[in-house]
């Protein structure tokens, strides 16, 4: 069982084998975490990002983090659903993005996770229900991995995040 903790900060400072990106399908780039990542990592992210997509919601690719590596090896990026009413499958989806990030990590071999809030920003995902469904699915999700650490850009989401972990473990 992997330790889970959650962190407020800006994901590009994590000192982890592989950063969870919260991408569009076109894995080109955007704004938000996605934006910082990408900045962060250099104009090849986009390239490569470029050359595997379109990623499905959902599913989760990964690249290289070139100008963040060292310490970062891997970009996982995973695309969240849009929220629209709760009632067309988006929690569902959002599971799948923590359930796939988590299974790319294992393919990749990566002991240390960092994750955004996927879809809680320009997505609309209430950050609340999105905080519940990310810890009740990676508490069951069998993982190798073994340091997964859970990044809110604010107190709020930290909140959220925290109270969430409180019901899982
Ligand atoms: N580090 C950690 N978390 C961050 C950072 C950062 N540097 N910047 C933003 N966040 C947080 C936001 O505050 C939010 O809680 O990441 C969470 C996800 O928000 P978004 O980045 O807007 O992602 P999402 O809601 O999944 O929307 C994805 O936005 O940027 C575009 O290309 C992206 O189209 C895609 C969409």
């Amino acid at each position: 069982m992997a330790v889970i903790e959650v962190v407020v900060g800006d994901i590009t400072g994590e000192d982890v084998d592989a950063i969870v990106t919260a991408a569009n399908e076109s894995l080109l780039g955007g704004g938000g975490v996605d934006g910082a990542v990408h900045r962060a990592a250099g104009p090849r992210l986009a390239q490569a990002g470029g050359a595997i997509g379109p990623c499905a919601p959902g599913d989760a690719m990964a690249t290289a983090a070139f100008d963040l590596d060292p310490p970062v090896r891997h970009i996982i990026h995973t695309v969240g659903p849009i929220w629209e009413d709760g009632d067309q499958g988006e929690a569902d989806v959002l599971a799948s993005c923590y359930r796939r990030s988590l299974r790319v990590a294992d393919e990749l071999g990566a002991r240390t996770v960092a994750f955004p809030a996927i879809a809680t920003g320009v997505y609309g995902f209430p950050a609340d229900l999105a905080a519940r469904i990310a810890a009740a699915t990676i508490a069951a999700t069998p993982t190798d991995v073994e340091r997964i650490r859970l990044v809110a850009f604010d107190e709020a989401t930290a909140i959220h995040l925290r109270s969430a972990l409180a019901t899982v473990c």
